[in-house]
């Protein structure tokens, strides 16, 4: 039988499961995020895969090569240490009688001290860190707390000198509600390097950029586009952000600001439904965020895109830009799960 040992667990890997499915299928808690190979967050170390592990049990198996898909986008180094994508690495990927020794990635942890907590709206609040790390804005960090590690967003570049992350009040986000409850100004938390390729970079300097998100997507696209007007981006910039409902829009003022500044941000509020018939102005729309985007551009070839948010809309905008011929390079994504928000919840 295929087996992962992962924390004194002796775990059937069946042909159907990803790693991290079969280790979550014994009640483990393992870091994920999009579960499509974009955000890194689900990355483990495998005995197995690490060139320069010394072997202590001469019956096990080595020289196991990491699936190609579970490796794409680690570097050299991560690689020859074993690390790998756990979503991406999947039980028929290795023969039957496979046996593979994982634990969670040694990750650099730094200290992080919460300098300002603030509501945003009634589902969302932000938190601002200070921490001696070096990151580019839409990149995301993982926070550990004694419920558990969890990926946040980045929606402050590096010259402001602080950390700000957009975090939701979800039913089952236990981070998050842990961090809503007991954060103060002051608190101190573990957090990891910042990760993660969805950042202004230099292929799009000169290309005009469509920013599409849905709900807190909205942080790394925030961070995208301060970097932009910092760097003097030239050409337009379309922001669209969509939401359920009118008023779980958040960050409306900021943003308004801006566009006010700068001539070339283009904001686009979208929300699916309006169930309070709530007047709207005219930068505020009602319908699906991939239609309205297909009505206003016939094309996206031109553009250099970012999209965040639920993997269902970041996949059909990735196919959405692609069957527009945008060149690969100039697509970023980061996608992560969208659990119920506790409002959503009738009891
Ligand atoms: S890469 Fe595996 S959860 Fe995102």
């Amino acid at each position: 039988m295929r087996t992962i040992n992962y924390q004194d667990h002796s775990i059937e890997f069946s042909d159907d499961k990803t790693a991290l499915e079969a280790i979550e299928s014994q009640g483990l808690n393992i870091q994920s995020r999009c579960r499509q190979g974009n955000c890194h967050a689900c990355v483990l170390q495998c005995d197995e895969f690490d060139f320069n592990h010394q072997r202590s049990d001469s019956n096990a198996q080595a020289n196991v090569s990491a699936p190609d898909n579970s490796i794409y986008g680690l570097d050299a180094k991560q690689v020859s240490m074993g690390l790998f994508l756990s979503c991406q690495c999947k039980g028929s990927d290795f023969s039957k009688d496979t046996n593979l020794t994982m634990r969670a990635a040694k990750v650099n942890v730094n200290s992080a001290s919460v300098i300002e907590k603030k509501s945003l709206n009634d589902r969302v609040f932000s938190i601002k860190f200070t921490c001696n790390i070096t990151w580019q804005a839409g990149q995301f960090i993982n926070i550990h707390s004694p419920l558990g590690e969890r990926s946040y967003s980045i929606a402050s570049i590096q010259d402001e000198g602080v950390i700000e992350l957009h975090i939701s009040k979800k039913l089952n986000g236990k981070v998050s509600n842990y961090l809503f409850e007991n954060a103060k100004v002051g608190s101190k938390f573990a957090i990891s390097n910042a990760n993660g390729d969805c950042f202004y970079h230099p292929f799009i300097y000169d290309k005009p950029l469509i920013l599409i998100g849905t709900g807190t997507g909205l942080a790394p696209l925030v961070g995208i586009l301060k970097q932009a007007i910092k760097n003097k981006h030239e050409q337009d910039m379309h922001l669209y952000i969509a939401q359920g409902e009118p008023e779980f829009h958040y960050y409306q003022k900021q943003l308004n600001r801006l566009a006010k500044k700068h001539d070339n941000l283009k904001l686009n509020y979208i929300c699916r439904r309006n169930s309070l018939n709530i007047e709207l102005d005219n930068t505020m729309r009602v319908g699906e965020l991939e239609d309205i985007i297909k009505q206003d551009h016939l094309s996206l070839k031109p553009f250099g895109a970012f999209i965040c948010g639920a993997p269902d809309m970041v996949r059909n905008m990735q196919i959405q830009c692609i069957l527009s011929q945008m060149d690969r390079s100039n697509i970023r994504v980061d996608s992560f799960e969208d659990l119920p928000y506790e409002s959503d919840i009738q009891v």
